[in-house]
């Protein structure tokens, strides 16, 4: 009994010396466990004599209780740290600067699209699209292009070994309105077309705008006056535009668009050959066959169509030289483009 006070004296510098709440336990149940000191201790006071005893179990209980209240307040204190620790460890610094945002960029073939329609939108064109993916009648029959006509040869088609074929060219976007039968009509029409070609000014995939005008009394003045407004508003610049006699199947009469060289003016330069002159669309009056194909009264009804290639309008406004920029989807590129 004499050495209590070292036991518990011992028992405190086990308890301050825990590093870890695993530690603590085991002193826990090393002293005050069933089989603990303290406990032995306990059973020993029945080799007491009885007089002697309730004073020595009054100070045996109070140095368990002292441990025990040591144990609790270490307990908290480990649990409270672990805690800490963590909180510290998961830790957000808020006050940190952001590493900073990429901001998107419209891809310039898309930017020259939403432009073109944005434009023609101002005059009362109304915006349509059509499938991809078309049938012989739409992308050929029903534009005066029978089977054996030689057009065919011109459009280097993809075919599908059902018979279907990747649109060579928008105008079959043309049919698909006109069938609806709501005239008169004017519309733009946007969308990806398929040749199988590529080159420095050739890509398999590209981007056509198809313009249709039907009404009574349409003109090809109408169609001329059209295309210099639209050319104009395009590249925001005086241009002069000339109409060279051409042929299509679908339109009839017919003609190639050109423009005078953004580049040079017309002074002529690499960009335009020397010639001053840019080709830019093809276009004509419609052609009655495809307002019988479409189910158009072709005596009632007149109108024009135009077809332009996007690609080439965005190669000229921003710059481009090359027509595979547009496709290689390199982020110095594409960046240069800024929101629309
Ligand atoms: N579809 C023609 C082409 O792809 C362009 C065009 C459209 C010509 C409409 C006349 C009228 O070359």
């Amino acid at each position: 009994m004499g050495d209590l006070a070292t036991l518990v004296r011992q028992t405190l510098d086990e308890v301050a010396a825990s590093t870890t709440l695993a530690a603590l336990d085991e002193v826990r149940v090393r002293w005050l466990g069933k089989k603990g000191l303290f406990t032995e201790q306990l059973k020993a006071l029945g080799a007491l004599p009885a007089a002697e005893r309730p004073a020595a179990g009054a100070r045996i209980n109070e140095a368990k209780q002292a441990l025990q209240s040591a144990i609790d307040a270490a307990t908290e204190k480990l649990a409270a740290a672990a805690i800490e620790a963590e909180l510290a460890a998961g830790r957000i610094d808020v006050s940190l600067p952001g590493r900073g945002e990429a901001r998107g960029a419209v891809h310039p073939v898309t930017r020259a699209r939403l432009r073109i329609e944005s434009i023609f939108r101002n005059s009362g064109f109304e915006v349509a699209s059509g499938p991809e993916i078309e049938d012989d009648f739409h992308n050929f029959e029903a534009l005066n292009i029978p089977a054996d006509h030689p057009a065919r040869a011109m459009h280097d088609t993809f075919y599908f070994p059902d018979g279907r074929l990747l649109r060579t060219h928008t105008s079959p976007v043309q049919i698909r309105e006109l069938r609806k039968g709501r005239l008169p009509l004017a519309m733009i029409m946007p969308g990806r077309v398929y040749r199988c070609d590529y080159d420095m000014t050739h890509s398999p995939m590209f981007h056509q705008a198809e313009g249709l005008v039907v009404d009574e009394n349409v003109s090809f003045a109408h169609l001329k006056a059209t295309l210099q407004g639209f050319l104009q508003a395009f590249f925001e610049k005086e241009l002069r535009m000339r109409l060279r006699p051409s042929y299509f199947p679908f339109t009839e009469p017919s003609a190639e668009v050109d423009m005078s060289c953004v580049f040079c003016d017309g002074a002529g330069c690499r960009v335009c050959k020397h010639t001053g002159w840019l080709e830019i669309a093809g276009c004509g009056m419609v052609h009655p066959n495809v307002f019988k194909a479409a189910g158009v009264d072709g005596e009632r009804w007149t109108g024009y169509a135009f077809g332009m290639g996007i690609e080439r309008l965005a190669m000229l406004r921003y710059g481009v030289n090359d027509l595979r920029l547009f496709f290689d989807s390199d982020l110095r590129f594409l960046s240069q483009f800024g929101a629309a």
